[in-house]
């Protein structure tokens, strides 16, 4: 019931014309099938020409990195929503731990983020997900509940049908260290049961719950096989079109 989504995070990575380049790459390799969502998040510079490579019949829909909460106005170097969508974005990664980390963003501006992409159209991938020390102190839990909390309070029922979570323990990323399969399903039953409780049974049943985190062709058949995880934000193994290519076949073939 839910369909299984794939997500290629290229952070800052690739040119507009690198990113033309991939694409009709990764279209040869990959025929559409309508089995698993497919999303490319190019960087700000790269949707207009990923956008006229996916050509007018895309299958691969778009999605930004990231988005400033208002429409317009004096934000020297910030990017909105209604400028995504016009570029054919569908969605927008939110709370990444490179903007959390790096660029200060806290749950009150991602949660800014957030109700701004639900009322401009854009479905929010929402990433949350607990660093190394914080796993070792044994918060994992009460730190992804705490992000949860802070981003998508006051949501209702109708906004969350829109909204992706993607569990993204800070130490897995880029490490080439993924969390186990085990450790990924605890954490996703937890955000479930937290969608359960906030909301009602129907909302979680139907949320779609991502990992992310040294994601490859090689791990993704272990955790796509699990019943509870609905696909993969992944990022350095999308920026190669066969690598990217295989992710995306195993999400087909295990959640067929
Ligand atoms: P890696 O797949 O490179 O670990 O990155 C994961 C990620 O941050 C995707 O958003």
């Amino acid at each position: 019931m839910r369909t299984p989504l794939i997500v290629g995070n290229w952070k800052m990575n690739k040119t507009a014309s690198e990113a033309a380049a991939f694409i009709r790459d990764l279209l040869e390799r990959l025929p559409a099938a309508p089995s698993a969502e497919v999303v490319l998040a190019p960087p700000f510079t790269a949707l207009e020409s990923a956008s006229r490579a996916l050509g007018p019949d895309a299958w691969i829909s778009l999605g930004a990195q990231n988005l400033h909460w208002e429409q317009q106005g004096a934000f020297t170097g910030e990017v909105s929503a209604p400028m995504l969508r016009e570029l054919g974005c569908r969605y927008v990664i939110l709370g990444h731990s490179e903007r959390r980390l790096l660029f200060g963003e806290r749950d009150e501006v991602i949660q800014k983020k957030i109700r701004t992409a639900l009322t401009e159209g854009l479905a929010p991938i929402l990433c949350v997900g607990e660093s190394l020390a914080e796993r070792e102190a044994g918060h994992t839990e009460s730190v992804v509940t705490t992000q949860l909390n802070g981003s998508l309070a006051g949501l209702t029922q109708q906004d969350l049908a829109t909204v992706t979570i993607a569990y993204e323990p800070v130490w897995a990323i880029g490490t080439g260290r993924a969390a186990t399969t085990e450790q990924a399903v605890t954490v996703h039953r937890s955000i479930r049961l937290f969608v359960e409780t906030g909301w009602n049974h129907e909302t979680a049943a139907a949320i779609r719950i991502l990992y992310g985190g040294s994601v490859t062709p090689q791990n993704a058949e272990s955790f796509l096989a699990s019943e509870t995880i609905d696909g993969a934000l992944v990022g350095g193994a999308c920026l190669n079109p066969d690598s990217f290519a295989t992710i995306v076949r195993i999400a087909r073939t295990q959640k067929a």
